[in-house]
């Protein structure tokens, strides 16, 4: 969940005392061949092992190095893998035996996983959360078994809003018991949204290639439009859930967040598909495209998309006009790639879509007990087995995580819950009609691609509840820097199965604007 609750800044005393540090250049990034890794793209990285230019033992050293400089401000990573180096000596060695060509595209690339992800090996998966910490999950998360089947190099876990921000609302966006607060690089004082934020500013500041973050209802598209990168959330159960801390397998869903479409949609590539323990996966496998997403990474892929515009309430800038101007442009920029803008449509109910406080809040408070409580029940072994054990464990231990007042409201709320009940089945009714007569209707009615909407930040009218309602796929592209030079977004977001003209229309618009710099660390 990403929380619109208000902003709360905490400037550590550290922060003031490492800011020469984040001013004083950036590290020799460039290996004996010439490559410099800072900024690379898969295609770049591959291509440079290719040439022999690059090892995947310097790469990983390398994103060690900027964790190691760059991490007790940011506080985007949680911890590192100890057996990252030792995983990257034997993806070069792979890469000398085999056959070229036969190797995935994400072989030998370091990714950094949201600590809601498990992994079964010296890493812990604890959500942020001191509760979770010496857990022991009974296997891999689905999606890192496809990543470590790709040769992926899982070089540690990504810090977070704790418990996916579905512990309370109060909690601010990238706060975590374990982590920390984390920071938006570009403006360490701003927002860096949540909650995947480690995820959205690890890959932002360079600490690592490409991440893997998680969205119940704006997740993965708030802090990517907040700390600059791209991230894709995926249609439901395209990717597996299974193995991942949950809110609810009715909206769960795992996607990247990278610094570029071309990276997501490597990533994208190696984790969608079946997984037993994700029945979802089934029924959405036959969305994936014969021959994989790369094919639709066109530079022209916006002619001829049609794009839906809806103006109240997602274009209303005030009195702001110089987002008024950038947004006008975008959509002149699609205009000019040879976009159809259908404009002035509407959503049905969409004021009713956008109180989280009606049927998705009663229904997620519903699911996440149950599903929190199975995920707790698999583990190995877990210094808590149900959500009251974790709620006890906060209330005991709320000194260890420093700061009292992050109630624990959303936990007490879902506590109180019976299981499935004729609440649940009302509001799961209401979302499902909401769905039909609103995005839904829309998007058929028009004969439309994709909807798209400004994405800015935690504090702007959000599109994610129209998506996460209906399972619906969304991607979200950098789109420009306020006045302070933070960053907002844009999303294109379209029905389900439709990542490949997503991908199409935020590639095509991506490489027209190439709006994304890398951060400089303003106060
Ligand atoms: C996992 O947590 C344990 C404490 O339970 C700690 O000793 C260990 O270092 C952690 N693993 C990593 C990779 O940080
Ligand atoms: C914009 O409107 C808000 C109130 O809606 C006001 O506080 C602010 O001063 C206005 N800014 C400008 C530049 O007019
Ligand atoms: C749960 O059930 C108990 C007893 O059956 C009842 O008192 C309580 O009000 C119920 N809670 C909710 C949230 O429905």
């Amino acid at each position: 969940m990403a929380s619109n609750s208000k902003p709360q800044f905490f400037l550590f005393s550290s922060l003031l005392i490492l800011l020469p540090i984040l001013s004083s250049g950036s590290l020799n990034t460039v290996t004996g061949h010439g490559f410099s890794i800072e900024e690379a793209s898969v295609h770049d990285i591959q291509l440079a092992f290719k040439q022999n230019q690059l090892t995947s033992r310097q790469l990983v050293e390398f994103y060690q190095k900027q964790i190691h400089r760059l991490n007790p401000i940011l506080k985007g990573v949680i911890e590192v893998n100890p057996e990252a180096l030792h995983l990257a000596d034997k993806a070069d060695s792979e890469r000398k035996s085999k056959a070229p060509g036969s190797l995935s595209g994400l072989h030998g690339i370091p990714i950094l996983l949201k600590d809601n992800i498990a992994t079964k090996d010296k890493l812990n998966t604890t959500a942020g959360s001191y509760a979770l910490l010496g857990s022991v999950v009974p296997r891999d998360a689905g999606v890192v078994t496809k990543l470590r089947k790709a040769g992926a190099i899982i070089i540690g876990k990504a810090s977070l809003s704790e418990w996916s921000q579905f512990r309370s609302f109060y909690v601010p966006n990238g706060w975590s018991g374990r982590g920390g607060q984390g920071k938006n690089p570009y403006v360490l004082s701003a927002d860096p949204c949540g909650s995947s934020s480690g995820s959205a500013i690890s890959v932002a500041a360079n600490l690592v290639a490409v991440s893997l973050g998680s969205e119940t209802d704006g997740s993965i598209i708030c802090p990517s439009s907040s700390n600059s990168v791209v991230g894709i959330k995926p249609t439901i159960g395209l990717t597996s859930r299974s193995g991942v801390v949950p809110i609810s397998p009715r909206q769960d869903t795992i996607g990247p967040i990278c610094r570029t479409i071309s990276d997501a949609v490597y990533v994208l590539d190696e984790i969608v598909g079946l997984d037993y323990n994700d029945k979802a996966t089934i029924k959405a496998s036959k969305y994936i495209p014969h021959g994989g997403y790369k094919q639709f990474l066109k530079v022209n892929g916006l002619k001829g998309k049609r794009l839906g515009i809806v103006r109240k309430p997602f274009y209303n800038f005030g009195n702001d006009t110089f987002l008024k101007k950038i947004f006008a442009q975008h959509l002149d920029t699609l205009r000019q790639e040879s976009a159809i803008l259908v404009d002035n449509l509407e959503i049905a109910n969409i004021d009713v879509i956008l109180n989280i406080g009606t049927s998705e809040m009663t229904a997620l408070i519903i699911e996440f007990k149950q599903a929190l409580n199975k995920y707790l029940k698999e583990l190995v072994a877990s210094p808590v087995r149900t959500l009251a054990d974790a709620i006890a464990f906060n209330k005991k231990f709320s000194d260890l995580e420093k700061i009292k007042e992050y109630k624990q409201n959303l936990f007490l709320e879902a506590q109180a819950t019976n299981g499935s009940s004729n609440k649940e089945k009302t509001a799961l009714q209401d979302m499902a009609r909401l769905t039909r007569d609103g995005f839904v209707k829309l998007m058929i009615k028009h004969n439309l691609h994709a909807l798209v909407t400004p994405y800015l930040g935690p504090y702007g009218v959000s599109v994610t509840s129209v998506l996460a309602i209906g399972g619906f796929p969304g991607i979200s592209v950098p789109a420009g820097y306020d006045s302070k030079g933070v960053p907002f977004g844009i999303c294109f977001g379209g029905l389900k199965g439709s990542e490949p003209k997503l991908i199409e229309i935020s590639y095509g618009f991506e490489q027209a604007t190439k709006i994304r710099k890398p951060p400089s660390f303003k106060p």
